[in-house]
């Protein structure tokens, strides 16, 4: 049985650990969340400042040109494909993860070969939401079809591709248990069915390695404020394949998609390439945070990069899914994340069942916050309002405990202690009590 001692021997061989000074981290936080919201980044503050008082502050307008405010969308850009196997050039931090979806799926959606016969647009109901209303809101406009299937098996997704369908839209890494698609097979298996395919690699960047080139995928967006440490709100990011970028014309055609945006034309003339996927003017003070958190990202390049991430990333997950297995037996978790390495992402989730129906899920997570342990909730809908809306939602997912895991700043002995925590709030019955089961807005 894993010791205390042996995670901390393990700390002191850890080849990234000083990459967590880096980090502004509370004390006494062990912090299991960044998969939701990266933690503040130490040079984020100072550079926000800086942004503030000197670029804005003293530049004034003049630091579009001189502060280099303009080219931050593909600055950005090309250090964010550093970590999604894309080449500079091909990649703007832009808009939200929602809003870049819409672009790249309008895109993919008047490509040649949606003819009249390819109308549909296929995912999964465990998709996040998100992804799921906007291919829903496109599909009113478009007249086009939502197909959801079940569940994440690639030979049931490979399966269900035939010549009336345009787009197969999937997230990478699922936001709820963290299963992780294979990227490469799923796109071969779309292209030999003339049906692009669309990624969304929100729980994927800066988390595990991603080759969008290698995969040959057709359109990807992810998020800026999860691994990537961008902070709360950041600009998320696109990319779409060098053999699309041209073809396409996205439906947000704003001043900055424009080949000329300061020539003020009155007819559209699409900027060439990735350049095209911007709207309007960019967010300059968020950029500027979105900077620093990728910064803490590519600082493991000299380590060993995603390649030595992903190592400790699934050690970190190993040990956790051990210990809770082994130390919070009998408390009636079980993983619902799979074990396979190659089949998961950064974040271990369990479920709990009672003989009661009611999970505890949410209360126990609000309970271990309380310690200082912050992972989060996800809502199962077995029980949920909405259980029959017109998508069928709702297949008995259960509420799930989840927690993320970055190698940045978690430690082995972190998650030691987390676990040591999680077992004690179990063993203990604290997380029933009236504060850990009142809801909030945001869980
Ligand atoms: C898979 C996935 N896509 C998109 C989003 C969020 O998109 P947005 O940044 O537009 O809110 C999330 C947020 O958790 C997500 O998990």
């Amino acid at each position: 049985m894993i010791t205390l001692q042996d995670c901390r021997a393990l700390d002191t061989q850890d080849p990234l650990r000083k990459l967590r000074g880096l980090f502004a981290l509370p004390e006494g936080v062990i912090y299991l969340d960044g998969n939701s919201l990266g933690p503040l980044p130490e040079a984020t503050a100072p550079r926000v400042a800086r942004a503030i008082t000197q670029e804005w502050g003293e530049g004034l307008i003049r630091s579009w040109n001189s502060a280099g405010w303009f080219d931050l969308p593909q600055r950005l850009g090309d250090k964010i494909a550093r970590l999604v196997g894309a080449h500079p050039g091909e990649v703007v931090a832009t808009d939200s993860t929602s809003i870049n979806l819409y672009k790249v799926l309008s895109a993919a959606l008047s490509a040649p070969q949606a003819d009249a016969r390819r109308s549909v647009i296929v995912s999964e109901r465990s998709n996040f939401p998100t992804d799921l209303y906007i291919a829903q809101s496109l599909c009113k406009e478009r007249g086009c079809e939502l197909q959801l299937l079940d569940d994440g098996d690639a030979d049931a997704i490979a399966a269900s591709l035939d010549e009336r369908v345009a787009v197969l839209m999937l997230t990478h890494v699922n936001y709820r248990t963290g299963a992780m698609h294979e990227m490469a097979a799923l796109t071969a298996a779309a292209h030999r069915k003339g049906v692009l395919a669309v990624w969304d690699l929100a729980h994927s960047a800066g988390a595990v390695p991603v080759d969008l080139h290698a995969a040959d995928a057709d359109f990807a967006i992810g998020c800026g404020y999860k691994y990537l440490n961008g902070g709360p709100g950041a600009p998320a990011f696109v990319w779409v394949h060098p053999r699309h970028a041209d073809r396409f014309e996205q439906p947000l055609a704003g001043w900055w998609s424009h080949a000329a945006p300061f020539d003020f034309a009155p007819g559209y003339r699409p900027a060439a390439g990735i350049s095209r996927y911007l709207c309007g003017t960019q967010p300059i003070l968020s950029m500027a945070a979105l900077e620093c958190g990728l910064d803490t990202v590519l600082a493991a390049g000299p380590l060993g990069g995603m390649t030595a991430l992903r190592r400790k990333s699934l050690a970190l997950t190993d040990l956790f899914m051990e210990l809770v297995e082994s130390r919070c037996a009998g408390h009636r978790l079980a993983l619902v994340t799979p074990r396979q390495h190659d089949h998961r992402g950064s974040q271990v989730c369990f479920t709990r069942t009672a003989s009661d129906g009611e999970s505890g899920a949410y209360a126990i997570v609000q309970a271990l916050i309380a310690r200082g342990v912050i992972g989060d909730y996800r809502a199962g809908n077995a029980r949920a309002s909405h259980a029959q809306d017109g998508l069928g939602h709702a297949r008995g997912l259960p509420d799930i405990l989840r927690f993320g895991f970055t190698p940045l700043y978690i430690g082995f002995e972190d998650v030691w202690h987390a676990v040591e925590q999680l077992r004690q709030v179990l063993e203990s019955g604290e997380w029933r009590r009236p504060e850990f089961n009142q809801k909030h807005a945001v869980t």
